[in-house]
């Protein structure tokens, strides 16, 4: 009887291939209800001397079968955790998902470039709103409300009295109010201008430069100004200083460097003339002095101006604007 059940147990045993059926396979035969617990308790009917050889033979089946399904455990144990093991791997050897790293925009570059430049010739950097007061951005300025000089730029207006900056200049006059002369700082940042084409665009960013000192003349002018163009585009760029007018500067000039795209022979660029306008720049207005509450008997000052775009294009040789604007990678990633 034994026998039989040992060899239709080690039949089942064949079909087990997961520890749950083995589980299920081992209460079918020792379990509470199972056919080797229900032989066991056949023993009482039987007489006293066969009871002992009876009981052996059982208890020795339920060994068998105890340590044949330790060892079918084990070696399921094995299998599926070499299953597992082959379909959790991860090939090291193939190429990572690489995260591209960011660059700076050609403006900000060049916008830094400019900074590095006037910080070390003793520069400091200050800001102003880009909503600004009329006041600031042109009355302060010398440009009284019906100065033709207001149509030289095209103004967003947000109300009567309140613009989005058409130039930096009007943190030449907020900084004069709130601090003592000497000064020397420059301020950049975004000012805006209802114009759009191949070199203008509603907004973009110029830095402005301010000195106010006792003692302030036209040479300390040409000075920084030629220092800063021979860092900017290179020692044998020539630079030269043309007469124009703004009504925050008096004199005023156009600062205009040898045209770095032809070495001045003349070109498209530069429309034949060999020359490239690169900034405006003078000695500040008496008036303008004045309404940033300095004493022009007491102090001169030079200021500047420059659009940061502008510089960019001739530096990086981009013929359109809008290029820097589009945000187009194949574009940005030349830079
Ligand atoms: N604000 C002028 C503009 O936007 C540029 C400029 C010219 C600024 C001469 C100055 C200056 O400080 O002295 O066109």
């Amino acid at each position: 009887m034994s026998e039989d059940l040992k060899a239709s147990y080690l039949a089942d045993l064949q079909t087990v291939t997961t520890l749950q059926e083995l589980a299920q396979l081992k209460a079918k035969y020792l379990g509470k209800k199972g056919v080797v617990t229900l032989q066991l308790k056949t023993l009482g009917a039987l007489s006293a001397e066969e009871r002992p050889h009876a009981g052996k033979r059982i208890n020795e089946l339920k060994e068998a079968i105890e340590s044949l399904s330790e060892a079918k455990e084990v070696e399921l144990t094995h299998q599926e955790l070499a299953k597992r093991l082959a379909s959790e791997s991860i090939d090291i050897t193939l190429p990572g998902k690489t995260t591209g790293i960011g660059r700076a925009h050609p403006i900000s570059t060049v916008l830094n470039e400019i900074i590095d430049i006037f910080v070390r010739l003793g520069f400091s950097v200050e800001e102003g709103p880009e909503v600004e007061l009329d006041h600031y951005n042109f009355e302060a300025l010398n440009i009284p409300k019906d100065h033709p000089a207001r149509d030289m730029q095209d103004t967003f207006y947000v109300s009567d009295d309140v613009v989005l900056r058409t130039h930096t200049s009007p943190v030449q006059v907020r900084v004069m109010e709130r601090q003592k002369p000497p000064l020397r700082f420059i301020a950049p940042g975004k000012v805006y201008r209802c114009d759009a084409d191949v070199s203008h665009t509603p907004m973009f960013h110029q830095v402005e430069g301010l000195v106010v000192d006792t003692h302030i003349t036209f040479s300390n002018l040409k000075g920084v100004l030629v220092s800063f163009v021979h860092q900017m585009f290179g020692p044998q760029v020539p630079v030269r200083f043309r007469p124009s007018f703004f009504p925050f500067t008096e004199p005023s000039a156009e600062i205009d460097i040898g045209c770095i795209l032809c070495d001045a022979k003349g070109c498209r660029v530069c429309k034949g003339s060999g020359w490239l306008e690169v900034m405006g720049a003078g000695m500040v207005n008496p008036k303008v002095l004045e309404f940033g509450g300095i004493d022009p008997e007491l102090y001169t000052g030079f200021a500047f101006g420059m659009g940061v775009e502008r510089i960019t294009m001739l530096k990086y040789r981009i013929d359109d604007i809008r290029l820097l604007f589009e945000n187009d990678l194949r574009f940005l990633r030349q830079f």
